[in-house]
């Protein structure tokens, strides 16, 4: 496995190289990240991931300074998985001085996140384009996790004409149905086994809509109902592609929701049809 800080060095292994998957992380990584790195494996002759914690798509009093980090770890886990190519960049390789482009997706990114996290999506749609451009991968795989994450990156490939394909790949979950987040680390013994509610209250949407309910609001309220004695930021029935919040479901939704617990927020989302 190489390891590429620059973006010279970057560029310089993938010259040569054919079709590539590149799995973009920002590192501390879980079986979320790995089975994304395993879909590569699968599905590329030359894997590549990323490492970079990116600092635009952290808010002024968002976590940047204290998101985990443990590269040691990470190259372990990423050579164990057969990945080929790692590029972890410092802040100003990617950023140097002089630095003025920021790439907006807008719509999508109105809502949910991006209304509670003013600019994160103008910085992860850069952050990407930049590695897009950098490793020119022919793959690139993403979490359904982070569901509007993927929906502007998709949105942004198509807008741009960026020679990518995305891949969306399941969440994985803890067998109490917590989705793994890097940010899970944060939790309290307390918080951790408080953070199940976040799937109790989609599962709750989902099993009403199986049953055949298409009431949004219906369905927003059964989380809400869930979510009694907790914070949260939203709780959304929304469009799978548009994201706008619908009043019924008659194609492909999403119920997602952002739960704080103590200073850490957890987002999770199941998609409904
Ligand atoms: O999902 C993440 O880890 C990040 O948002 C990404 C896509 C690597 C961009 O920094």
């Amino acid at each position: 496995m190489k390891i590429l800080k620059t973006i010279a060095e970057m560029r310089a292994a993938r010259a040569g190289v054919g079709e590539l998957g590149l799995v973009p992380t920002m590192g501390y990584l879980h079986e979320g990240h790995l089975s994304l790195a395993a879909r590569a494996r699968a599905e590329n002759p030359t894997v590549a991931a990323s490492i970079f914690v990116n600092p635009t798509q952290f808010g002024p009093n968002e976590d940047l300074a204290r998101y985990p980090r443990d590269l040691p770890r990470d190259l372990s886990l990423l050579e164990a998985a057969g990945v080929d190519l790692v590029f972890t960049p410092e802040p100003a390789e990617m950023y140097p001085a002089g630095f003025d482009t920021v790439i907006e997706v807008r719509g999508v990114t109105d809502g949910l996140e991006g209304a509670v996290r003013p600019g994160h999506f103008a910085g992860v749609a850069t952050v990407v384009a930049k590695l897009f451009n950098i490793v020119q991968p022919t793959r690139a795989y993403f979490g359904q996790k982070d569901a509007q994450q993927s929906v502007v990156i998709r949105k942004m490939v198509r807008d741009l004409d960026l020679p990518v394909q995305v891949v969306v790949a399941p969440t994985v979950r803890e067998s109490d149905g917590l989705a793994l987040s890097s940010r899970n680390s944060y939790l309290t013994p307390e918080q951790r086994a408080q953070a199940t509610v976040l799937y109790r209250a989609l599962s709750s949407a989902k099993a009403r809509f199986d049953a055949g309910e298409r009431d949004a609001e219906t369905l927003r309220h059964a989380m809400r109902e869930a979510l009694t004695g907790f914070t949260a930021d939203y709780v959304s029935v929304a469009d799978a592609e548009t994201l706008q919040e619908l009043d019924r479901l008659d194609g492909p939704a999403i119920a997602s929701l952002a739960v704080r617990l103590g200073s850490t927020r957890l987002i999770d989302n199941l998609l409904l049809g």
